[in-house]
């Protein structure tokens, strides 16, 4: 047992999700990763705590339920079970799930924002710069429309009078505290570029709004609401009983607070490495014991994100192959702290070598052996004469396994610790191939007898503990297999004790089923379609959709086609509305619905040097500014342009055009010889972001 299981505690913690998007494969990745130490912990013996939950306030969820025609209570309500849902069907052993919108939480907050103000950390001034509402980030850049450092996104220019806390008094204090604890933030390298942002120096931070109301109020200047950052921080505190004044929940804080590990994606590692620890410095509270980043999950090259248009659902994987099988995959093939990829077809590739055929085998073989020679008992191994020194190897082996995967798994290293334990699973099955348990069967002498006691006894004990140690990674199987083993309740399993030989004789197996079926080809493909046909839907937005019916654009009867906006037209799209098309060029309503189009209002426009048809436009579409090149110069000049509606194609891969991205297409009619555009739009007033059906 190392230090870190003696500790008397462990509270560990995922972001908590924002609720403008439905959960996908990415979330739920940091969450099986919780999980899986937080099972590991308890079957340790050690009080755990584990906690997620949702983040619901600030602009980018109010925008998001404008455009969703939603006050921003009702789709936080909406969302936030969609996460519960979600994780109950999967398992996750979260104690405590807070929502910023609890009352508890708010409290809190206030709580957290009333002792920043007495400790002199707080004051009022006035900010004036850029604001990416992606990302709800303060970013120090130039000018309007300037990029956002994180997400290139363009930002906002927001001038209002806030709060500031003064974190630029804790530079020196924060790099002192992660020169002294480097081990404080993991991987080396998040906590090299934390380093090397605390040494370019720190600005105090803005931490009220006037221009939303979303959000929890500043306690006495209610016309504030607190910066969301700050607001979701204090979560961490707020669910152990922070800001409460009832008995139980001081007690339950002055027991669970420090957080033993935050867990976060490496997007928001400054926002936990470097504001968190200045709040709580702050405001005299003890820090989190380690800030641990992971990478992102990758599909088709990209970051799985809902604004990317790449997002994989985890129920589809639910439901073909099973919660074990994600939970494994995601651990066994993603090297933890760095980007991988996630693809159907290595998932079932993994799933049917490491599963179905490594550990799926070696249990229903060696427990319908037992079940088949020895009346399903345990049998005895011979001490002696029957023991070749393959059953040592295979003992030593195990004990090694043990100890291989408990340092690595402690080091966060889950794929190598799985690789540890599937390398016992390989060793065991090679050795009963060696060992032919099934030839020696038909040996009726004593001798042959006792060999395959021996046999069966060192198989069924390597599969013991590799179940034991594959627990919090595949709670479920392993559960199975541990009662087939005739153990019982896997839960009741004491891990810090686990050791070789310690499988009782004469225990009676319980029923033999198999646990891992064989995945065949068709599971790709399934799975592959039931994403499509989710994404086809439209039902895979991350808001409730507004339902608006699809206008042409005051084309006087004239066949409306997309001419665009630089972009070449997406396939199937020109069919889609060419009223010319015959009945062979006709698409079904799911060809119809891939296409995403929205409402969007531009913010600004300018022409693009050197290209005279070109305009780069900003436009936002609700949940984000999106740029878009166009080919309407000679059709609209810039100004005329800002604060008009447009419908655009959102779910275009984007396209470099003059070196500039577009990231979608504006919907226009396409008039006379010369294919003069003609701007879609609204006769009625549409919020923005709506999207048309
Ligand atoms: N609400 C903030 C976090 C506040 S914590 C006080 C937020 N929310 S989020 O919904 O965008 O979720 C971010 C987290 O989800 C990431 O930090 C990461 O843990 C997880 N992931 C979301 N997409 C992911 C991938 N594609 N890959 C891996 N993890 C991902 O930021």
């Amino acid at each position: 047992m190392t230090d870190a299981h003696a500790a008397s505690k462990f509270y560990i913690t995922t972001p908590i999700y924002y609720v403008n998007a439905r959960p996908h494969l990415g979330h739920a990745y940091t969450t099986i990763v919780c999980d899986a130490i937080a099972r590991r912990k308890r079957m340790l013996g050690v009080d755990t705590w584990f906690l997620t939950g949702t983040d619901e306030h600030g602009q980018k969820i109010e925008r998001s339920a404008a455009a969703a025609g939603l006050t921003p209570k009702k789709l936080v309500d909406q969302i936030s079970p969609e996460y519960k849902t979600l994780w109950k069907r999967m398992e996750i052993s979260y104690d405590d799930f807070i929502r910023t919108t609890d009352e508890r939480h708010k409290r809190g907050v206030q709580e957290m924002f009333h002792l920043l103000k007495k400790n002199g950390y707080i004051y009022k001034g006035k900010y004036t710069g850029q604001y990416c509402v992606f990302d709800e980030l303060y970013v120090d850049a130039l000018g309007p429309g300037a990029p956002c450092p994180e997400c290139g996104r363009p930002t906002e220019t927001v001038s209002e009078e806030n709060y500031y806390f003064k974190l630029s008094a804790f530079a020196e204090k924060l790099l002192k505290l992660y020169t002294e604890n480097p081990g404080m933030i993991r991987p080396e390298t998040r906590r090299n570029e934390v380093m090397a942002f605390l040494r370019s120096g720190l600005h105090d931070l803005s931490i009220s709004r006037t221009s939303i109301k979303w959000g929890i109020p500043v306690p006495d200047d209610p016309k504030h609401v607190i910066y969301v950052w700050l607001d979701a921080l204090c979560n961490y505190t707020t669910a152990v009983g922070f800001g409460s004044s009832e008995e139980k929940d001081k007690k339950q804080f002055a027991h669970y607070w420090p957080a033993d590990v935050h867990m976060i994606g490496k997007e928001i590692v400054r926002f936990h490495c470097v504001y968190w620890p200045a709040v709580l410095l702050a405001a005299g509270l003890p820090l989190p014991k380690s800030l641990v980043a992971h990478g992102w999950l990758l599909f088709e090259q990209d970051k799985m994100s809902k604004s990317r248009g790449n997002i994989v659902r985890a129920e589809t994987i639910l439901d073909v192959l099973g919660n074990d099988a994600l939970r494994y995959f995601l651990l066994r093939e993603i090297v933890f702290g760095q980007d991988g990829s996630f693809s159907f077809d290595a998932l079932v590739q993994r799933y049917n070598a490491d599963l179905a055929n490594d550990l799926g085998n070696l249990s229903s073989r060696t427990l319908t052996m037992i079940g088949r020679y020895f009346r399903g008992e345990v049998p005895y191994p011979s001490p002696t004469a029957a023991r070749t020194p393959a059953e040592d190897s295979i003992g030593k082996l195990a004990t090694k396994t043990i100890a291989d995967f408990n340092t690595l798994f402690d080091d966060y290293q889950f794929s190598r610790a799985a690789e540890a334990a599937w390398n016992l699973i390989s060793a065991v099955n090679k050795y009963l191939v060696e060992a032919e348990p099934w030839a020696v069967s038909e040996k009726e002498d004593e001798s042959s007898r006792s060999r395959l006691a021996t046999i069966l006894y060192t198989a069924a004990e390597a599969l013991r503990i590799v179940t034991a140690l594959a627990h919090p990674i595949m709670p479920q199987a392993t559960a199975r297999i541990w009662a087939q083993l005739g153990l019982g309740d896997i839960r009741k399993l004491k891990l810090n004790e686990l050791k070789w030989g310690q499988l009782q004789l004469g225990t009676k197996l319980g029923t033999i089923e198999p646990v891992f079926p064989r995945a065949d080809k068709s599971a790709i493909e399934r799975m592959k379609s039931m994403e499509e046909q989710h994404h086809g839907s439209g039902s895979s937005p991350s808001v409730p959709e507004q339902k608006a019916a699809i206008e042409p654009a005051g084309a006087g009867g004239q066949a409306v086609r997309q001419a665009v906006a630089g972009t070449a037209p997406a396939p199937g799209l020109v069919s889609a509305t060419n009223s010319n098309a015959g009945d062979n060029n006709r698409i079904g309503i799911e060809d119809f619905s891939k296409i995403e189009l929205r409402v969007g209002q531009v913010k600004t426009a300018e022409k693009v040097k050197g290209a005279d048809k070109l305009l780069r436009l900003e436009v936002d579409i609700g949940t984000e500014i999106r740029q878009i090149v166009a080919g309407i110069a000679e059709a609209y000049s810039p100004e005329n342009l800002i604060g008009r509606k447009v419908v655009i194609v959102a779910n275009l891969a984007p396209r470099k055009l003059r070196g500039i991205e577009s990231n979608g297409m504006i919907v226009a009619a396409s008039l006379g010889e010369q294919g003069k555009p003609v701007l879609a739009g609204f006769l009625e007033d549409v919020p923005i972001g709506a999207r048309l059906k």
